[in-house]
């Protein structure tokens, strides 16, 4: 069914540019320490949908707020979906996209578990090149620095029948960030969350939509609570097998030089960043594991020393040390609490990768200006 409508289309977008973009003076000023998520562009891409003219309407434009009706089903049933993807400056202020077909893919399987008609590969791949062309201005030059976008998609329309929408909006936004994490410490601290699960089997877990995440703050808000940066889930049957933290999945690594991640078993989010990091890990000649680990085993291997390190990674959060767990029975510490070296050697292979300092055999960029 994905292949079939997936491939069905191909379109080009208009380009309305924005009358009145940021100037130049101002744009550098909020580009010198952008954090994460609050400095936006100037433009926006959208692309209509209604069940009789299919796609349409697909243009970049000037980035302006939505006019919608109150009874628009997704402030009601939370009919969306979203993605998470970046655009990195290359030597000679061109910009690099980094696989933007996985992000794709994704995408339209959220659709479909969401109830939502999958937008085909091309016009997300043009949406999302158009924008990086529009506004690659906005590539902040520091270290850290890239162009986060964010696809996403909303149920419109005028109904609050318990039916999917035959209208949505399709839209693309960005921002120019920085680190996710706010802070001088080499490491970030996880709250491992007894009373909340983020995915059951059956659900929507694997699907990239807003109401995992919505369902997640509470969570979120009780780590902060504890002193914590992130929460982390443990599976909704057993209570006691890691799945993920509130917005990146998670790798262990053990003394013997292998590393292990949670399964990809429906209820874990399919990371672009976790697929690449097995891939690289792999082609190190490090031995990988796709398997189940319990809260109580990553307590007595970090304890042990047969866990050294412990990392979360994410398009958002690149690949960031873990150096503290804490919970209701107490708290344990993972190597040193500083960046362990498989940890920094995969970052380094993929942040290489993703920014055109290094090769990329296996043709994952892509280069949009
Ligand atoms: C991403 O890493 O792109 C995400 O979607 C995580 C987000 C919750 C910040």
């Amino acid at each position: 069914m994905i292949g079939e409508i997936f491939e069905a289309e191909d379109t080009s977008l208009v380009f309305e540019p924005a009358e009145k973009p940021v100037p130049a003076e101002e744009r550098a000023r909020l580009l010198a320490d952008p954090g994460f998520g609050r400095v936006f562009t100037d433009h926006m891409a959208i692309i209509e949908y209604d069940e009789h003219e299919g796609w349409h309407d697909a243009r970049i434009t000037a980035r302006t707020p939505f006019l919608m009706d109150p009874a628009s089903p997704v402030l009601h049933y939370a009919q969306e979906i979203f993605e998470g993807m970046k655009a990195y400056r290359r030597p000679g202020r061109g910009a690099a996209l980094f696989r933007p077909d996985a992000n794709a893919l994704r995408f339209a399987k959220s659709a479909i578990r969401l109830a939502m008609p999958p937008l085909p590969k091309e016009m997300f791949l043009e949406s999302v090149r158009g924008l990086v062309r529009a506004d690659h201005e906005w590539i902040p030059d520091t270290e850290d620095g890239s162009l986060y976008l964010r696809p996403f998609m909303i149920a419109n329309g005028s109904f609050l029948g318990m039916r999917p929408s035959t209208q949505f909006i399709y839209a693309v936004i960005a921002s120019a960030v920085g680190s996710y994490f706010k802070g001088n410490s080499p490491s970030v601290s996880l709250w491992v969350t007894r009373e909340y699960v983020r995915a059951a089997p059956g659900g929507t877990g694997e699907a990239k939509c807003g109401g995992n995440y919505a369902g997640s703050l509470i969570a979120q808000a009780e780590a902060i609570r504890h002193g914590c940066d992130q929460v982390v889930f443990l599976d909704a049957v057993e209570r006691r097998w890691v799945e993920e933290l509130g917005g990146m999945n998670v790798f262990f690594v053990f003394e013997d030089g292998s590393i292990q991640t949670p399964p990809l078993d429906g209820t874990i989010l399919h990371g672009v960043t976790r697929d690449s990091l097995l891939t690289l890990a792999r082609d190190m000649g490090v031995t990988v594991r796709e398997e189940p680990y319990s809260i109580e085993q990553w307590k007595a291997d970090a304890e042990s020393g047969r866990l050294t390190e412990a990392f979360a990674c994410g398009t958002a959060a690149v690949v960031t040390p873990i150096g503290r767990v804490k919970g209701i029975d107490g708290e344990f510490t993972i190597g040193g609490q500083s960046v362990g070296p498989l940890t920094l050697r995969l970052r380094s292979a993929l942040v290489d990768i993703q920014k055109g300092a290094a090769p990329d055999p296996y043709g994952w960029t892509e280069r949009v200006v």
